[in-house]
């Protein structure tokens, strides 16, 4: 769906993209992740045609960017990081004032189903001059989808909105995703983008690394389950050292946690080999690393 190669984009002395190679496969979200000034809005610009890479080459829905940039901006939606409505026109007419410019079919039916789906249908008529940031944010994200793009950009989708309304934003995200959308998701909350992406790329000038988030955690910091017991004693933590496959044993107050690679099959064992050492397991739980840990390890900050 988008594919870059050497993606570079240097503004006079600045290098804000350095060689970007990366593929995003169709309908998954792909979380963007980098701190401030990675150039990860530089990169969606230059994805969605807005400026021209400096060197390199991407595709996204099959053309290419450079050449047929007509094909590809209608293709793919954006919602950039402030939303530059028209601000005396209405919700409703500036919707359908993009609409008629996307050539969209059904311009009002269109219109009134985003309107209805992100709630702003009773403030239509209002000039967009009046609404709050968060309801721009949102006629923002309906201008994004009128022409029903099979690819989206979203650069901070969620970060001006109150707790409740990045939910629905974040809801959407997954609706999208369920249609079979691809979406780009440039986001500096981490916890969204652990739920929502399917794939994460750690970005700061350079690619610094892409996974799941599942896969970042364990390549990081390998799979680890707590066991919980009555009392740890010398003797259970033999018997757990003892099995071939234990990594790692750590005795903190009365768990014993201990680095596995495969806890679907070695749990039980180990339940078995501390029950027959006269360990009372009470609890077992696998623990888990936040994606903000990850990040931070990444990008090799404290
Ligand atoms: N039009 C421009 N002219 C000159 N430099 C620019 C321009 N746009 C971006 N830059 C520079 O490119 C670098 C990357 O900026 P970019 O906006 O892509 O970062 P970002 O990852 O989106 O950051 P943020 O998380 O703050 O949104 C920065 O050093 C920025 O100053
Ligand atoms: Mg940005």
């Amino acid at each position: 769906m988008i594919v870059t190669e050497g993606l570079t984009k240097r503004f006079n002395g600045t290098l804000a993209v350095d060689g970007l190679t990366l593929e995003v496969r169709e309908g998954e979200v792909f979380g963007f992740l980098g701190p401030n000034g990675a150039g990860k809005t530089t990169t969606v610009r230059m994805l969605s045609c807005l400026i021209a890479p400096t060197a390199g080459t991407a595709w996204v829905n099959g053309y290419q960017v450079g050449r047929e940039d007509g094909a590809i901006r209608r293709s793919v939606g954006i919602l950039t990081e402030a939303p530059g409505l028209y601000e005396r026109l209405s919700a409703e007419m500036n919707l359908s004032l993009y609409a008629r410019l996307y050539e969209v079919k059904d311009v009002a039916g269109q219109v009134e189903k985003y309107l209805r789906l992100l709630g702003l249908w009773e403030q239509r008529h209002q000039p967009t001059a009046e609404f709050s940031k968060g309801m721009k944010q949102k006629l923002a994200i309906a201008r994004a989808l009128i022409h029903e793009p099979r690819v989206l950009f979203l650069d901070e989708p969620t970060a001006a909105l109150d707790p409740e309304a990045a939910r629905i934003v974040r809801d959407f995200i997954e609706e999208m995703r369920v249609e079979g959308r691809t979406i780009f998701l440039c986001t500096h909350n981490l916890d969204e983008a652990d739920r929502l992406c399917d794939r994460i790329a750690v970005f700061k000038q350079r690619l610094i690394q892409v996974d799941t988030p599942q896969n970042l955690r364990q390549r990081l910091y390998g799979r680890k389950v707590a066991f919980r017991l009555k009392a740890v004693t010398p003797a259970l933590v033999a018997c757990v050292q003892a099995l071939p496959f234990a990594r790692e044993v750590q005795a903190d107050g009365n768990q014993l946690i201990i680095g596995l690679n495969d806890p679907e099959n070695q749990n039980p064992q180990v339940v078995r080999a501390l029950v027959e050492a006269g360990g009372d397991v009470q609890y077992v739980g696998e623990l888990r690393h936040s994606l903000e840990e990850v990040y931070f390890k990444l990008l090799g900050e404290p």
